[in-house]
């Protein structure tokens, strides 16, 4: 059942490439949420322009001058709240966030993490891939939670690592997953179809004891 546009705050530390395709999916009315904000922690981050460019609303707080992680979550979330967002979207915000962040907006944030966790959590995934030897790998949307990287998955994209490739070009070929998972997730809870309850995921009222997965054969970069 739909429940409307759905007020969404995305959050950024860099390029935005996750950003735009939650801007394109917009645009081309594949998905239907608002774009209320699109917030950053650096002032440099190139999706601020992607944002600017869409005419969506931007704000940017620099962690560096603040005393404490939830100090500047705090600052965030005041800022954030002038939008009264209904969903948060981590696209590449490389932040860890505290626990009184993850609380004041629980099961309203989702992060895209590159990895079919819970295998990889935290940096460096696509080396760690293919220095392990591999032979899958891929992306996953999940709720967030206190747990980094460990919070109810719901939709992971996957993909046949080839020996050959780098790790920029493996890189690449997630991110292109990427744009395709992320906003697809987001337009389920946009439209009521995903919710948070229990500590666990669910789409269409079914307890996702594993995340959706789907395949991808020849992707090419976004
Ligand atoms: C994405 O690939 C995302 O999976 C990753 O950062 C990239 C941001 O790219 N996130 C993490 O590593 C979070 N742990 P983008 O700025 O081009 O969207």
């Amino acid at each position: 059942m739909s429940k409307g546009r759905c007020k969404t705050a995305i959050l950024i530390s860099g390029s935005g490439s996750n950003l735009q395709s939650f801007i394109d999916r917009v645009d081309s009315g594949e998905i239907d949420l608002e774009l209320a904000v699109v917030f950053s922690n650096r002032p440099d981050a190139y999706g601020l322009q992607r944002a600017q460019q869409a005419g969506i609303a931007t704000a940017c707080i620099e962690h560096a001058p603040f005393a404490d992680r939830e100090t500047f979550d705090r600052a965030v979330a005041a800022k954030l709240d002038e939008w009264q967002p209904e969903l948060l979207i981590l696209a590449g915000f490389m932040r860890i966030l505290s626990p009184w962040f993850v609380k004041h907006y629980e099961g309203r944030v989702l992060n895209i993490h590159p990895a079919l966790l819970p295998a990889y959590p935290g940096l460096d995934t696509h080396q760690r891939v293919l220095d392990a030897g591999e032979t899958w790998h891929g992306s996953s949307v999940h709720f967030v939670t206190e747990e980094l990287d460990g919070g109810p998955c719901i939709l992971q994209g996957k993909l046949a690592v080839d020996r050959q490739e780098t790790a920029e070009q493996l890189c690449a070929r997630v991110q292109a997953i990427e744009h395709q998972i992320y906003p697809q997730a987001a337009d389920w809870f946009g439209k009521g179809r995903l919710q948070f309850k229990d500590g666990c995921a669910w789409l269409d009222g079914n307890r996702l004891d594993k995340p959706v997965v789907q395949a991808f054969g020849n992707v090419t970069p976004f």
